[in-house]
C-alpha cells in the first residue's frame, strides 16, 4: 500500500486533533499537531516576557528562533503525543487559556511560520503522516494526497473546549471560551500570512452533529479510497 500525506485543516476546537490522532493510530501513521508548535513558541515568548505593552518583541523572538526546538514523543502509558519545548514536556502548559489567548499574534508572524513550516515539511518527507492545522493543505503540503477541511458551529466548538478544560480540572467560563473561539476564527481567516482557507481540492467536513465514532468511519473511508487500502 502506498504511503500518503493526510492534511487536516479547519477552525479551532472542531476536533481536528482527535480525528487526526485516531486516524494516525488506526493506519500506523505519524501524527503531528502543528498547532502545538505555534503554542510552544507562544509559551516560550510568554516565559521570556516578549509580550509587552507595546506588542510582541518580534526582534528578540526572531533572534531566538534557531534555539527553539519543538519535538513530539508518545507518552508510554497513555500513548498520547506529548509536546516538548527544548527537551521539556510542555503539553499541559500549552493547552491553558494563557497560551490560547496569546497564540494568534504569534502565528501571524511571518518568520515564525517560515521556521515552523520548514520543520513540518521535513517531518513529512517520507510521507505516512497525518498533520493537522490551518495551512497544511494550502502551504505546508499543497500536494497532499488527502485533504480534509473541518468545520463546526462556534457554539459547539466552545462547548467542546469548555468540557475538555473542565475534565482536566482547568476552570474556565463558557462565555470567555466562545469569545476566544470567535476572535481566533477572525484572526485566523484575516491574517496576511497563510490565512485559514479551504484548499480547492480539500473535502469539506462539518461535524457539528456527528459523533466521534461516525467521524472515524467516514475518515477511514476517505483514507481507503485514496491510499487504496
Ligand atoms: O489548533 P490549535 O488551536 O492548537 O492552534 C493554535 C493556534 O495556532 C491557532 O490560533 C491557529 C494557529 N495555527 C496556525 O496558524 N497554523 C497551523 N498550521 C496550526 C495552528
Amino acid at each position: 500500500m502506498k504511503k500518503i500525506i493526510i492534511a487536516i485543516d479547519g477552525f479551532s476546537s472542531c476536533g481536528k486533533s482527535t480525528m487526526a490522532k485516531d486516524l494516525a493510530r488506526e493506519v500506523g501513521y505519524i501524527y503531528i499537531d502543528s498547532g502545538a508548535m505555534y503554542r510552544a513558541v507562544t509559551l516560550y515568548s510568554l516565559r521570556k516576557g516578549y509580550f509587552t505593552e507595546q506588542g510582541i518583541d518580534a526582534e528578540a523572538l526572531q533572534r531566538d528562533m534557531p534555539d527553539i526546538h519543538i519535538t513530539f514523543k508518545l507518552d508510554p502509558t497513555t500513548q498520547r503525543p506529548q509536546t516538548y519545548l527544548n527537551g521539556e514536556n510542555v503539553e499541559n502548559d500549552i493547552r491553558g487559556m494563557d497560551v490560547s489567548s496569546h497564540v494568534s499574534p504569534i502565528a501571524a508572524l511571518g518568520f515564525v511560520r517560515e521556521a515552523l513550516v520548514s520543520q513540518q515539511q521535513e517531518m513529512g518527507r517520507e510521507k505516512g503522516i497525518v498533520m493537522d492545522g490551518r495551512d497544511i493543505g494550502t502551504a505546508v503540503f499543497p500536494n497532499a494526497e488527502l485533504k480534509i477541511f473541518v468545520t463546526a458551529s462556534a457554539q459547539i466548538r466552545a462547548q467542546r473546549r469548555y468540557d475538555e478544560l473542565k475534565a482536566k480540572g482547568q476552570p474556565a467560563s463558557y462565555e470567555d471560551i466562545l469569545k476566544n473561539v470567535e476572535e481566533r476564527d477572525y484572526i485566523d481567516q484575516h491574517r496576511e500570512v497563510s490565512p485559514l482557507r479551504k484548499a480547492d481540492d480539500a473535502i469539506l467536513l462539518d461535524n457539528s452533529h456527528m459523533s466521534i465514532a461516525e467521524q472515524k468511519i467516514w475518515l477511514l473511508e476517505q483514507f481507503k479510497r485514496v491510499a487504496g487500502a
